[in-house]
Parts: C-alpha cells; structure tokens; sequence
C-alpha cells in the first residue's frame, strides 16, 4: 500500500526563544504544506523572524520541536536546514555590493569543473534564474552596488532558487517592491508551489495575501494566535486578531488642539518620488501622525519636507507661504526642525560632547559677538535642555555616541529645539529606544505641541501613532488614504493601512 503524504513538511510545536530578558517566542506552532502558501503575519516585533530564524536554522530555540516530513531533525546550523532545501530569504538580506550577481549567489557553494569554478555553468544558471524572477538576464554580471534598490532585493529570491528549495521562507520580501514587482514575485512563488515548494511568506501588507497565500497564522507576543484558511479571513479581521484583545492606549495629552489655530504646514497635491497626490494639514498646537507600513510611502513623503528628494509637483506651504528646501539645512532655515530615522548617519555627531550635538547648527544663535563661537553658552543651552529632557548622562561634555539609544535621541531633539521651531517632524522617533525613554519622549512631544509647535510624527508603529497624536493621517501606496481623529482604534487604523479599501473610502476626521 502506497502512503498518503498526510505529515505537513515542516511541523513545529511548541518553539521558544529568549534574548537575554526579551520573550522573542514564548509558544510557536506552526505547519507548513507542501505546494501552498503559508503567510506569517503579526505586529512588529510578534516574533515572526524568529520563528523563522529558528525554521532556518539561524537561532536554536530554547523549547520545542521541529518536524521535517515526519522526522524530528535538530537544526544548529544553517548548512543543516540547507541540506534539508529550507532557503531563507532574510528581511535584511546581505549582499556583498562589490562583487556580482553570479558570484553574490554561488560564494561558498560554486559550481565546479574538476577543481576549478564553472563560471560560464554558474553565468548560465543565474541567467536563468534572473529570467524565472522576470530579471534580464545580463544583470548576472553586473555588481551588486549597480542594481536599483528592486533588483538587488531580488537577488537572494534567486540564490534561494539556486539552493533548489522544498521549503522557501520569504521574510517580508514585498515591503520596498512597487505593485508590478510583487507581481513578478507572485508569478513565481507560484510556479514553485506548483512544483511542491512549500512556501512560507511574512508580509505586513495584509491585502496581497488574499492574492497569494493558502493559510494565514497570526503571531501576536512570540505566540501563534492560530492558523486559518484565506477564505475564513479579511483584511480587519486578520487586524482584529493581529492586535488582539490589547486595549488601545489612550495615554494622550489632554490638551486639545485648538480647531481655530492657523495652519502652519500645508502638503496641497504633493507629487514626487514614491508618493502622489498628497494632502495634509497640520495646525499650530497640534501633533499629526502620518502612519505608513514599511514601503508606504510616508518617508518619502517626510524627505521631501526636508529637502532630501524635490517634489515634482503640488505644493508645500509654511504658514500659507511655498516653501522648496533643497537640503536640510535650507528646510532648517524656513523654520522646520527634523529628526530623521536614521540619527547615527543623519542627525548627530557621534564623536563629539553632547552640548556639540545640541548646539550644532546653532553657532550664530549662540555666539553673541557673532565672531567666535562661545563655549561656556554652548554649555549653558546644552546644560537646561539637558535637565528639560530629563536626558541621562553624567555630564553635558559626555560623547554623545557613548550614549543609550534613547538617551541620544533625546540629545538629537534638543538640538532642535533650540531654535523654537515652527514644525517639528519626527521620523520614527522611538525606534530602537527603550520603554522608559520611549514615554518620555512621547511626552516631550506633547509638551512640544503645548507650546503651539505644530509637531508631524511620521511612524509605523502603531501605537506610537495612536498615542502621540491628535490626527493619524494614513499613507497607503504613496497617497493619504484615510484620516482618524482621536477615537481611532488600533484595527481601525491598521486596516487602512494595509489595504482595507472599504475602511480608507469610509474615512473618518
Ligand atoms: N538578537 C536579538 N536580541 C535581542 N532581542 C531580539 C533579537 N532578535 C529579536 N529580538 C526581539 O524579539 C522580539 C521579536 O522579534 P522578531 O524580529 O522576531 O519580530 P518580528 O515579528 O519579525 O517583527 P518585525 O515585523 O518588526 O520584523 C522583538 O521584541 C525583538 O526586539
Ligand atoms: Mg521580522
């Protein structure tokens, strides 16, 4: 009698994992078929990659079991789930920039004639695969540092296919690919599964699974929810249980914005790289959040606040008035203070004292001669903003790159602050901060908007949005597409966000 493959491929009960104090998996299940689509989906920080890290052999987990066709198998090494054909495209792929596609794909595995590498065999094997992935196939010479931003992110979706996987898990491979890229990539996650390649997909994009995947397990706080078929689910109610029973925070500033306040910053139809059609409106005394997913479209919108990408058309208007900043610091100089997401590279100078990083761009503010610039009021500034930010260090002239992640943040935000701008535009403020300074710079926002700042947090963390704001402004494939006042709820929000269409048309403000 011949056997009916019933044993899912992969079958994982139980998974744990713990960083130091973090519960990153607390109790994962999770059953992977042959030939489908399984989506992996849950709030940042569910758990999601570790799971799979642990499926990819990349963490060991503390607890639990990991079947393959019905065998247990241990997997410590990555080179063990290989050999098992599970390929893991990672969220953040590592790319070698200097060398090629070709050589990208086969390093530490090249294909040989005798002893020496089969170049022309691995060029036409990359050829082909860039063409399965819809890639011409004369990029397989071209180095990695020269593929656009799509392409190179498609690099490893080949290297997985050259590593002939059975189980291919793909960690968020759709978050920077525009619509026609995703769908290339569905086309061939399609043609795997026909083939009986189980695929497991994680994606925040909530919508696109209903185009692709078979099964849906929601994680939420390193636990698998449950698993449900496509057809049981919508994009709310895959919301619902994303975010679960949690009661939305309404730890909010009790200030209300005045409704009558002039408006300081205006986005009429703006048009550029990423975006379209945008609108937004902040007043003075007010904090708007613009909540995007990963790839929305709400950083490309914040760069063009601060003259990092130039609008096409549209127009931007600070207190009624156009403004066109080319660069941060013209931006700076019409009265806008930013803090960017990426603090190490754009926002402060790591080696130098705090009290440099605070009063950095402000020499003339501060040099009184207007002649040289004045140490001891450098301090001064540097010492009260210090001890308004409740920042923690031991001494104003402590480098700033010795700092905790939060405590430097805050330094960053001083350092805008001195100026009393107009607006402040916060670019994922929180990010990587812990909890504590987490909730004090929620509060210093709060007291920002207080003193008739108008404050525009650009974010994804949802709770963040739902927390510091007056207004969320949601940002769906480059345009504003809905707007929530302050009895947004979390799933509400979410929703719109990931492609709920009849939430973004019903929009509320
Ligand atoms: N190497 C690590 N060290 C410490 N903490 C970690 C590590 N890896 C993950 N974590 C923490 O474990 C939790 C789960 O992280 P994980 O990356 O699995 O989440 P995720 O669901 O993939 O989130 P996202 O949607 O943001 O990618 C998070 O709180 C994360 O900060
Ligand atoms: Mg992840």
């Amino acid at each position: 009698m011949t056997s009916i493959p019933v044993a899912p491929r992969i079958r994982i009960r139980g998974a744990a994992k713990r960083f130091g104090a973090v519960h990153a998996l607390r109790a994962a299940d999770l059953d992977v078929h042959a030939g489908r689509v399984h989506a992996l989906v849950g709030e940042n920080g569910a758990g999601k990659s570790t799971l799979v890290k642990i499926l990819a052999g990349a963490e060991t987990a503390d607890a639990g079991t990991v079947e393959f066709d019905g065998r247990g198998v241990q997997l410590s090494s990555t080179s063990e789930a290989l050999s098992l054909g599970i390929s893991t495209v990672w969220q953040e792929p590592q790319l070698f920039d200097e060398l090629t596609v070709t050589e990208n794909i086969f390093t530490g595995r090249e294909l040989r004639k005798g002893i020496v590498v089969d170049w022309r065999r691995q060029r036409e094997e990359v050829g082909r695969l860039l063409d399965l992935i819809g890639l011409s196939g004369h990029l397989a010479t071209v180095p990695v540092a020269e593929l656009s931003i799509a392409q190179a992110q498609q690099v490893p979706i080949a290297k997985a296919l050259a590593q002939d996987a059975s189980v291919l898990v793909l960690d968020e491979p759709s978050a920077i690919l525009t619509d026609a890229e995703i769908e290339v990539l569905f086309g061939v996650v399609r043609k795997l599964t026909a083939r009986g390649v189980a695929v497991v997909y994680i994606s925040h994009r909530l919508d696109e699974l209903f185009r692709i995947a078979d099964e849906v397990t929601v994680m939420r706080d390193g636990r698998t929810v449950g698993t449900w078929g496509i057809g049981d689910l919508t994009v709310r109610r895959i919301a619902e249980l994303m975010v679960g029973g949690a009661i939305d925070e309404h730890v909010r500033r009790d200030a209300v914005p005045d409704p009558g306040a002039p408006v300081v910053l205006e986005l009429d139809d703006l048009t550029g790289p990423g975006y379209s059609g945008v609108h937004l409106r902040v007043r003075a005394g007010e904090v708007v959040a613009l909540y995007g997913l990963v790839g929305s479209g709400a950083a490309a919108i914040a760069a063009s606040l601060w003259g990092m990408v130039t609008p096409a058309s549209g127009r931007v208007l600070l207190e009624g008035r156009p403004v066109r900043p080319r660069s941060p610091k013209e931006a700076q100089a019409t009265g806008i203070a930013l803090l960017p997401a990426d603090r190490k590279r754009e926002g402060m100078f790591s080696f130098q004292s705090i009290a440099f990083n605070v009063s950095a761009g402000h020499i003339g503010m501060l040099s009184r001669l207007g002649l040289w610039f004045d140490r001891r009021r450098e301090r001064e500034v540097a010492r009260s903003m210090v001890q308004r930010l409740a920042i923690k260090t031991p001494s104003e002239r402590q480098a700033i790159g010795a700092m905790s992640g939060g405590n430097a943040q805050k330094a960053v935000l001083a350092r805008q602050l001195v100026r009393r701008p107009k607006l402040l535009v916060l670019e994922e403020p929180t990010q990587g901060v812990d909890v504590g300074a987490k909730e004090e710079i929620h509060r210093l926002v709060a007291e920002v908007a207080g003193d008739g700042t108008a404050v525009l947090v650009v974010t994804s963390d949802l709770p963040e949005a739902l927390r510091v704001a007056d207004r969320v402004v949601v940002v769906r494939g480059g345009a504003t597409t809905a707007e929530f006042g302050r009895d947004a709820t979390q799933v509400d929000v979410l929703a719109a966000a990931a492609g709920d269409d009849a939430l973004a048309r019903g929009s509320r403000s």
